[in-house]
């Protein structure tokens, strides 16, 4: 069992079996708000890989996938500078777009993100977030679905990473 990563002390925080719930919920709502939609769901590589596999498996609609790689977080838990590493292959003019991030924290990321889309004229757009932390933003990001409210501790596990490792953990963890 990895109790630590790079020398850092691991505790749990979310256990997968509340994930999957949180999971499948959003989904479930997803569906509901989408019907007669044709979707497109854009993941923001690499953190929201875990989650986007499993919550298109609970989107029961037609839907097409795409990516989008930002690199934000450089070092550890240092924030870098926000730079786009591959933007979408696909034609986004006049569709529905579900942009699917693991977390929001300063909101930099999906700030940088969202208008890097919006700028493709998408029909409609709205973000689902698995993770949102509590603490004053830096950008003021609105958020349609989220999956859990946290308080502003660095996590990991479920596709998140310190320093690019743990993202294989199956539940997600604080630093302590
Ligand atoms: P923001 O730009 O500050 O909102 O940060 C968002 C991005 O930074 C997320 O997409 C994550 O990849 C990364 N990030 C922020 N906080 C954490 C954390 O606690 N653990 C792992 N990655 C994080
Ligand atoms: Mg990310």
């Amino acid at each position: 069992m990895i109790t630590e990563i790079n020398g850092r002390k691991i505790k749990i925080l979310i256990e997968s079996s509340e994930i999957s719930k949180k999971v499948s919920e959003l989904g479930k709502t997803i569906t509901q708000d989408y019907k007669d939609k044709d979707l497109i769901i854009i993941g923001v590589l690499k953190g929201s890989f875990i989650f986007l596999a499993d919550l298109i498996r609970c989107i029961k609609l037609k839907t097409e996938i795409d990516f989008i790689r930002v690199s934000s977080y450089k070092e550890a838990t240092q924030a870098g500078n926000i730079e786009l590493i591959t933007n979408t292959g696909i034609s986004l003019r006049g569709r529905d777009v579900l942009l699917v991030e693991d977390l929001l924290d300063t909101g930099g990321t999906l700030d940088f993100v969202r208008k890097t889309i919006v700028s493709k004229n998408p029909a409609s757009f709205k973000i689902c977030a698995l993770i949102k932390k509590k603490k004053r933003r830096e950008t003021e990001i609105n958020i349609n679905y989220v999956g859990f409210e946290i308080d502003d501790k660095f996590i990991v596990g479920y596709g998140t990473d310190l320093a690019q490792q743990g993202r294989n953990l199956p539940d997600i963890y604080v630093i302590e």
